[in-house]
């Protein structure tokens, strides 16, 4: 494992290693040469800056690259003025791209500032032809370019970065590579996602996914438990299981003879010191009885799943290549209702795919209606270059507006009335951090994942302890500590 390595023992002098992850510890004790003379000629440690952008894998991959960064002798930044800044991009919608390059202006000021500083980019939104050639365009003081199946090689191409001139851009189209044992910096201590498979074989006509993080493939179980019992074993309570597409875990890459995500969490299960379990995300078409059963059983696995919906309507779900009904979501969510009644359902809903009508919107009302969220992330169809649905007749915008505005209006009043069901009750809270607005509060989650605010302070983190749940605030509570 990697805290065992002593960069003093690599021989930097020697030719690099051809196997990994041995050859990027050699590069990591290369970077960290150059930052003793960065040292020497500045009096101070080069400091570097995180910046990601998008979902939980991302989140995940950040902490990687942070740990590499740190491992290379870096110090933390607090803020993006800083002597290497990195963002970890996202796609899935055209927003993300937007922020990305915006934020991309201010950091050319800052670099004019500090001609030290180097700029990195990575992440999803780099396996897009059009924004490499945009960057290359466009964007020349941008130092390092890399995309999601090479993030692994960070510590080289950051030596790279240092020691080249120009521009460095190196995108894989995919990979069948899954590389283990690299640095990590966690940003919560009690708290960790943990990857379990990558890629995603769905292609659900809107996204890009598939195409910007490649085929799936999952995780050997042996490698996801030994990761989770050193993550306990340091002090994590909560793990979060990673993946596209959770509820296919195992089958990819073919001729493995690895467990079902069910068979998995049992395993987790049994991990002492893990108190908490979850996962993201389920698509619906795969989501197996033995699942239900398992998370019935459990007294770890959270009482919250996350199943994406993405429309009501059975004919938009056929033309997003979704592969289940309205009826069948329906009928599966009574399921999961009725085997494990306290559990809180969330999901995703895209508004504006091509095609849809008011109609189709109106199939999406009533499946809200039914289902009852406790919370729904609800998205503007974004048009991805390269995806099925891109070259499908759109919906005007005035239309999208409407359906929205009504979906959105249905999800708020809905979920309001369903989270505050617990009101009075007194339940299990993870405390996170301390409160953004209110510094004698802190804020946890509860086994459900509703957020609670409550007074207390900071040696409260990390702990679980015993709220009750006085208020509800339409998506969280405040409550009162009681043990
Ligand atoms: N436009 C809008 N939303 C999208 N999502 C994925 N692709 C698109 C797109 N092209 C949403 C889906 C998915 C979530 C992560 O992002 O709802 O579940
Ligand atoms: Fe995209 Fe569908 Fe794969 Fe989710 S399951 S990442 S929505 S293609």
């Amino acid at each position: 494992m990697y805290s065992e390595i002593n960069f003093d023992n690599i021989d930097i002098n020697a030719a690099p290693p051809a196997e990994e992850p041995a050859r990027q510890y050699y590069y990591m004790a290369k970077c960290r040469e150059l930052v003793r003379e960065f040292e020497l000629k500045n009096a101070r440690r080069p400091t570097a800056f995180t910046q990601t952008f998008g979902c939980q894998m991302n989140a995940r991959d950040s902490e990687k690259l942070s740990g590499i960064l740190r491992s290379a002798g870096f110090a933390e930044a607090d803020s993006e003025e800083a002597d290497f800044v990195i963002y970890n991009t996202c796609t899935v919608r055209d927003n993300a791209n937007q922020r990305v390059f915006g934020r991309l202006g201010v950091l050319n000021g800052y670099k004019k500032k500090n001609p030290q500083m180097k700029v990195a980019l990575c992440g999803c939104m780099m396996q897009e032809d059009l924004v490499i050639r945009k960057l290359q365009k466009s964007y020349s003081f941008v130092d390092l370019v890399f995309g999601t199946h090479n993030l692994y090689k960070f510590a080289e191409l950051l030596y790279r970065c240092y020691t080249e001139k120009g521009m460095l851009v190196d995108i894989w189209k995919d990979t069948d590579k899954i590389v283990e044992d690299l640095p990590v910096e966690r940003k919560y201590p009690f708290k960790s996602g943990v990857n379990i498979m990558f890629g995603c074989n769905n292609f659900c006509s809107y996204c890009i996914v598939p195409y910007v993080r490649g085929r799936e493939r999952s995780r050997a179980p042996e490698e996801i438990l030994r990761e989770i019992r050193t993550l306990a074993a340091d002090g994590v309570k909560e793990v979060m299981l990673l993946g596209q597409n959770v509820n296919s875990y195992g089958k990819e890459p073919k001729g493995t003879e690895f467990m079902t995500f069910p068979e998995l969490l049992r395993e987790v299960e049994k991990v002492e010191g893990i108190e908490r379990i979850r996962f993201m995300t389920s698509h619906p078409k795969d989501l197996s009885d033995e699942l239900i059963q398992v998370m019935k059983e459990s007294k770890k696995i959270c009482r919250h799943l996350h199943l994406p919906l993405q429309s009501g309507s059975t004919r938009i779900l056929e033309r997003m290549n979704r592969r289940y009904t309205k009826d069948s979501y329906l009928a599966l969510a009574e399921k999961i209702r009725r085997e494990i009644p306290d559990i809180s359902l969330t999901t995703d809903i895209i508004v504006g795919f091509p095609g849809e009508t008011e109609e189709d919107a109106e199939d999406t009302i009533d499946v809200i209606r039914k289902v009852q969220f406790d919370n729904a992330f609800t998205f503007v169809y974004s048009r991805r270059t390269g995806t099925p649905a891109a070259v499908m007749e759109q919906v005007p915008e005035d239309k999208v507006r409407e359906n929205f505005d009504r979906i959105l209006a249905c999800v708020q009043e809905t979920a309001r009335e369903r989270v505050k069901r617990f009101e009075g009750q007194t339940l299990p809270v993870l405390v996170e951090e301390i409160n953004e607005q209110d510094a004698s509060f802190v804020t946890g989650r509860l086994s459900n994942n509703t957020v609670v605010h409550f007074a207390g302070d900071g040696s409260l983190i990390g702990r679980i302890v015993d709220v009750k749940l006085k208020r509800c605030e339409g998506f969280y509570y405040i409550g009162e500590l009681m043990s």
